[in-house]
């Protein structure tokens, strides 16, 4: 029998054994597994097992919170406030384009085939190709017969531009969830700015990171090194900065989530901040990037 137990919503442990793979989706990413896996009728306990030993190799590249808690295998997407507006559009017009940066494992991309979106649409970026590959073991599934795309790169990268030229402006969505809390002030503008190279004029910007309340400006901001938080206004004024979009009030929108998704409950990660910005349909931000960088992100 499996070492392994199986732990649901509740019967949680304040504590996370490493040895414990905690679903708090539990029914759904079961169903995710089924629709994706080559192999019919799987049992819970080798779902599980996937999931731990997956865990274990992508402790190994990088410790997330989204590995070490598991978040990895279950989807977080479908909670943002704008889902069922993507999902609507795109069903009214499949030939939307999207692309996750950050994606992980892809299990956000797999919700999206789930509910519809059709799959020769969507790519997933991400720096870590040890993250894409566990992607296809996870789901127990070909890399060849999946049908998405999939794209190394790292969205702070100076060249970018010139090394991801095909992606300039391709995408209609342009999602992203955990990746901007993981950087300093300066990281962040940068990568707001890769966003909205990736999104076509007019196009969707939306996503979630942890967040903090208004009134507490100054509690868990991390100013420190990685990781700096913003209070939703000034997340707004930071998108406005780097890419020098003017976004009428009514073009960005924001809500605080309590991060109920997390195992175990840190004072530094109360809220998740949802999110989403409209690109102007004359976006100034490439002649703002060419002034920033006028050598051409070499
Ligand atoms: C905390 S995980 C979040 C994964 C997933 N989006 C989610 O919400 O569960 C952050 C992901 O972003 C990727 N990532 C971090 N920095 C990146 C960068 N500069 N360029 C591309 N991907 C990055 C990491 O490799 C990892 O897969």
């Amino acid at each position: 029998m499996s070492d392994l137990i199986l732990k649901t919503l509740n019967d949680l442990s304040p504590t996370l054994d490493p040895d414990f793979i905690y679903l708090k989706r539990e029914l759904d990413t079961l169903f995710l597994h089924r629709r994706f896996s080559k192999t019919p009728g799987e049992s819970v306990s080798m779902v599980t097992q996937r999931i731990s030993d997956t865990r274990k190799k992508a402790m190994k590249i990088a410790p997330h919170t989204c590995i070490r808690e598991c978040l990895f295998a279950e989807s977080r997407i479908d909670r943002h406030f704008a889902y069922r507006q993507v999902l609507l559009i795109v069903a009214q017009t499949p030939s939307k384009t999207l692309i996750d940066v950050g994606c992980c494992m892809a299990t956000d991309i797999r919700t999206l085939i789930t509910h519809g979106y059709p799959i020769s649409n969507i790519t997933g970026l991400d720096c870590e190709t040890g993250f894409i590959q566990l992607s296809f073991s996870l789901y127990n599934q070909s890399q060849y017969s999946f049908g998405a795309q999939f794209r190394v790169a790292d969205v702070l990268d100076p060249r970018l531009r010139e090394r991801c030229g095909d992606l300039d402006s391709k995408f209609d969505f342009v999602h992203t969830a955990n990746v901007i809390h993981l950087y300093d002030e300066a990281q962040q503008e940068v990568l707001l700015r890769a966003l909205a190279f990736l999104v076509k004029p007019g196009g969707l910007v939306w996503g979630r990171q942890v967040g903090i309340e208004e009134r507490s400006i100054d509690q868990h901001r991390q100013p420190e090194g990685k990781g700096v938080r913003f209070t939703m206004n000034q997340f707004r004024r930071l998108w406005l900065a780097a890419t020098g979009w003017e976004t009428a009030s009514g073009q960005f929108e924001a809500i605080l989530t309590p991060y109920d998704e997390l195992r175990t409950p840190r004072k530094d990660k109360r809220f998740s901040m949802q999110w989403s910005i409209r690109a102007p349909v004359e976006a100034p931000t490439r002649r703002l990037v060419e002034l920033i960088n006028p050598m051409g992100c070499t």
